[in-house]
């Protein structure tokens, strides 16, 4: 690692005039921030941009430095983007460097670009920015797996599987209704990063260390500048405030924890028992020593991964909880855990929407599920109740057909109809018709219900979602 070797004047620590001796090499390693803050870069240079621009507006700078600034920050981004410009990893952190590089680029006027402003505050608006740029590209990668999901919907609205609760055989659904299933918890999930973003949408430029500044700054014309709906209300809570890491980090853990569910199930989907499901090679592996394995590392990965997240979330929360106002250093450490739960989160779902749209689904082994486990038992009981039985009573009808069979050994509708008529005379022929899992399914009409006809309205709302609410992704992949 380089550290402590700085060069030049414009390149020592931004606060080094106080001091007769420089830092020990071991303290600029240990308080270092750039291998972390380094993806801010862009975010700092336009924060910067901003900021100039309004000093040049005020008159607290002139015209002609202003410009020079501008035109200093244009060419760093420039660079930096082209891989002509490498960051120092001498600099103490990302602000250091752009200060330093833009001094060294166009000499005095460089040095004014901080008037008025404080790291304090220039790093509370870098990552409020970095964020606004960021997470529509995370929306954008749930609204892609909503659409793989609706997909999958579409072409199994009458695909029979078991539905289960704590495990066991239930009742009849349709794999359509289990996939918008997860749908609809990425559209909460997808809604609750817009939330998110409406908070953080206020700029907290101008707030300076901690208590703003007595130069003639415009906040608003910074604000409006980037793109901010307004500015923050209390410079000491602007300098001091990172709700929005944990609630972020708290977004994505709970989409972590979607994703580590659903990859639960296609673990066990994927095993010879249930075998719903076959995975693509592509999205496999195998074993070094067992020649016949094909395992789903992916899911698992996944799933195992939601841990870090959750750390994450809990190193936020812990690293603010004792911080009285205004700014600390401890919060230097909210960007480690905030991106590094991005990330995750967002690898996590590319390789899971891959994983999902390159799966085969066994049709048949799901819907030979739907036969045994008398799932059927309450439509059993509720075509009592059509015929006028009170529910309760029909469930202990029910329940007799259940006991009959299961000493049997056979299924509900293979009970005759003098086994029927034993537990009920309002038990007609008919009741056969009224038990397949398919009429099962059929008749579940109401709103949210598996039947092929409401599952078909749910596909086109989630369609309407992906359609409406999906927002301009900037990423290329
Ligand atoms: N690198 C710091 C952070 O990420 C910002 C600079 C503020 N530093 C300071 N010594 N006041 O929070």
């Amino acid at each position: 690692m380089k550290h402590g070797t700085l060069t030049t004047d414009n390149h020592a620590a931004l606060w080094h005039g106080r001091f007769k001796e420089g830092p020990d090499a071991a303290a600029v390693e240990f308080e270092t921030s750039i291998y972390v803050d380094e993806r801010m870069a862009e975010d700092d240079i336009k924060g910067s941009l901003a900021h100039a621009k309004m000093l040049g507006a005020q008159g607290i700078i002139s015209k002609a430095e202003c410009d020079k600034i501008i035109k200093g920050l244009n060419s760093i981004l420039k660079d930096l983007q082209s891989g002509k410009l490498a960051i120092d990893y001498s600099a103490e952190d990302i602000h250091s460097f752009i200060e330093a590089t833009l001094t060294d680029r166009i000499g005095e006027p460089g040095k004014k670009i901080h008037t008025g402003r404080s790291r304090n505050d220039q790093i509370a608006l870098d990552e409020r920015l970095y964020l606004k740029r960021v997470i529509p590209e995370l929306q954008a990668k749930i609204v892609k797996l909503i659409d793989v999901l609706s997909d999958i919907a579409s072409k199994h609205t009458k695909t029979l599987m078991p539905g289960f609760t704590h495990m066991q055989h239930a009742q009849p659904v349709t794999l359509a209704q289990h996939m918008c299933a997860w749908a609809w918890s990425l559209v909460r999930d997808c809604e609750r990063l817009s939330d998110a973003i409406k908070r953080i949408d206020y700029s907290p430029l101008g707030s300076g260390a901690l208590a703003g500044s007595g130069l003639p700054l415009n906040r608003e014309m910074v604000a409006k500048e980037l793109g901010f709906k307004g500015v923050t209300q209390n410079s000491l809570d602007s300098v001091s405030d990172r709700d929005y890491c944990i609630e972020f980090t708290s977004c994505f853990s709970m989409l972590q924890m979607h994703l580590s569910r659903f990859s639960e199930e296609i673990v066990l989907w994927a095993t010879t028992e249930f075998g719903f499901v076959d995975l693509s090679e592509k999205w496999s592996t195998g074993s070094s020593i067992m020649p016949q394995k094909k395992n789903p590392d992916f899911a698992e990965l996944i799933r195992g991964r939601t841990g870090k997240v959750y750390g994450q979330l809990t190193s936020l929360l812990t690293m603010m909880k004792g911080l009285p106002l205004s700014y600390d250093r401890d919060m230097q450490e909210d960007k480690e855990p905030l991106f590094n739960a991005f990330d995750t989160v967002s690898s996590c779902l590319t390789v899971f929407t891959y994983m999902l749209e390159s799966a085969k689904w066994n049709t048949k082994v799901m819907e030979e599920g739907c036969e045994g486990g008398y799932l059927n038992a309450t439509d059993v009981a509720d075509y009592l109740v059509r015929k006028g039985m009170p529910f309760r009573t029909a469930h202990g009808v029910s329940a007799k057909a259940v006991r009959i069979a299961i000493d049997n050994g056979v299924k509900l509708e293979d009970l005759c109809m003098e086994e029927f008529k034993m537990c009920s005379e309002l038990i007609d022929e008919d009741i056969y018709d009224f038990i397949t899992p398919r009429a099962c399914v059929e008749v579940r009409k109401t709103t949210g219900g598996p039947s092929s006809e409401k599952v078909k309205q749910q596909i086109t709302q989630l369609k309407k979602f992906v359609k409406n609410c999906a927002p301009k992704s900037t990423e290329k992949k």
